[in-house]
């Protein structure tokens, strides 16, 4: 459930008409729904309930300030894999005891300041990273938490470029690998090495890939007598984007559950999607039409810049008008929705059935909260979009669009070219 709907032909994001919105802020935007946010963390909350595990929402998948402090505000910890996210953590006054910091390739500057703050956390990916953060911690005369990032080699049936949790990938280490690591704690004074993690892939859609990794990390504890206090189960849980029929909350949960139970361990979850994906959505607005010989094209001023995931995993995003009229239904015909950018691959939709449109109309790229902004960039030199919450009765402009002269800052022209 999410809180875009239709009333009177007119799609509402919670009680105000998104129309309105796109009357003060220039299209295309990002438009967040607060009240999805916070109820997709409760929805996972209250299926955990239980274990009362830590939930650190995974900031990649949606890192505007205001998202982050509205969780942050209701209880949420967060998922981070950078100095930048890091830093975005910190601006969105997360208590650093809920903090947990994934990701191969951590640089030395990133884990000191991760050191500094106080963070629960590393997951760590490799023998040389924990080498690097036995390093900083000795020289900043500090004790870290650790957890070792366990690559289960399990098939979580998933797009290819997302799936994590498969022995071929950069991610994690295999089993024998993170034995030694345990059999040679002494070699880390400044490591407490206290927990295991894993994530296995995104946008999962079965309960049972889950399972089958945390019952093979289970077992491995079992087997090898290895104790740890914490057990990061990662993110990764999927969300409808069109005919998807997913695990809700509470039917992962109640599959994990009594596993989880069982071993004991504390548990740390970091979803993204499940909590961001379906409480945003891209404004965007129609610039042409146009039709050749073989098709019809809607030609709108979102592109692949703005939101690239139809690009990249030809994912499917649904595409409505904002505003229906009368005879919608009648005049629904397929088209293609692409951007302005200057590639074949610039497109947020392919043959879908939509209604006929006005040059000025505004169209809804749905599902758009996870990976939207996120991955937005400057190509074509385009300035990044707006981002909108829609907090109560207003909406606030939580991030202005950028402008020309943001695209050049930081740019000179050395002088020998002057
Ligand atoms: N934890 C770790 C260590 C991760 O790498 C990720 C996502 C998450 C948690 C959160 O996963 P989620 O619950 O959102 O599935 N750009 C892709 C998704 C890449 C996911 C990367 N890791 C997309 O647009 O589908």
């Amino acid at each position: 459930m999410h809180e875009f709907t239709f009333k009177d032909n007119e799609l509402h994001c919670e009680n105000i008409k998104v129309a309105d919105i796109a009357k003060k802020v220039a299209t295309p935007f990002y438009l967040y729904s607060y009240k999805t946010l916070i109820d997709h963390y409760r929805k996972i909350r209250t299926a955990f309930r239980a274990i009362n595990p830590l939930i650190c929402f995974s900031v990649k998948s949606n890192s505007n300030l205001a998202a982050l402090r509205a969780l942050v505000r209701n209880g949420a910890g967060l998922d981070i894999v950078s100095g930048g996210e890091l830093y975005r953590a910190r601006l969105a006054g997360v208590n650093p005891r809920k903090v947990v910091y994934a990701g191969v390739g951590k640089k030395r500057s990133e884990i000191e300041d991760a050191v500094r703050f106080g963070i629960l956390f590393f997951n760590v990916e490799s023998e040389d990273e924990l080498d690097e953060i036995q390093n900083t911690a000795g020289s900043l005369k500090k004790k870290v938490n650790v957890a070792i990032r366990i690559n289960p080699d399990v098939i979580p049936r998933t797009h290819r470029y997302i799936a994590t949790g498969k022995g071929e990938t950069k991610f994690g280490l295999d089993f024998e690998t993170v034995h030694k690591i345990f059999n040679s704690r002494w070699r880390y004074p400044n490591l407490n090495i206290n927990g295991v993690h894993i994530h296995i892939g995104s946008q999962i859609l079965d309960a049972e890939p889950f399972e089958n990794a945390i019952k093979k990390v289970l077992e491995f504890l079992k087997v090898y007598k290895i104790e740890v206090e914490y057990f990061n189960i990662g993110g990764g849980l999927g969300i409808i984007y069109s005919i998807e029929n997913p695990q809700t909350a509470k039917s992962f949960a109640k599959s994990v559950l009594p596993l989880l139970r069982k071993s004991g361990l504390k548990i740390i979850l970091e979803p993204g999607r499940f909590i961001s994906g379906n409480s945003g959505i891209l404004v965007t607005r129609v610039v042409y039409n146009k039709r050749t010989p073989r098709k019809r094209f809607i030609i709108v001023d979102g592109g692949m810049n703005d939101l690239i995931r139809p690009s990249l995993y030809e994912a499917y995003h649904k595409i409505v008008p904002v505003s229906l009229r009368e005879d919608s239904s009648d005049t629904a015909e397929k088209a293609d929705v692409v951007g302005p950018i200057c590639e074949s691959g610039d497109f947020l939709g392919k043959d879908r059935l939509i209604p006929y449109v006005r040059r000025g109309d505004l169209l809804a790229v749905m599902g758009a909260g996870a990976y939207g902004f996120t991955m937005s960039s400057n190509y074509n030199s385009r300035p990044r979009p707006s981002e909108v919450m829609v907090i109560g009765r207003k909406f606030y402009v939580t991030r202005q669009a950028e402008r020309h002269a943001d695209l050049v800052r930081g740019e000179t022209i050395p002088k020998v070219l002057k």
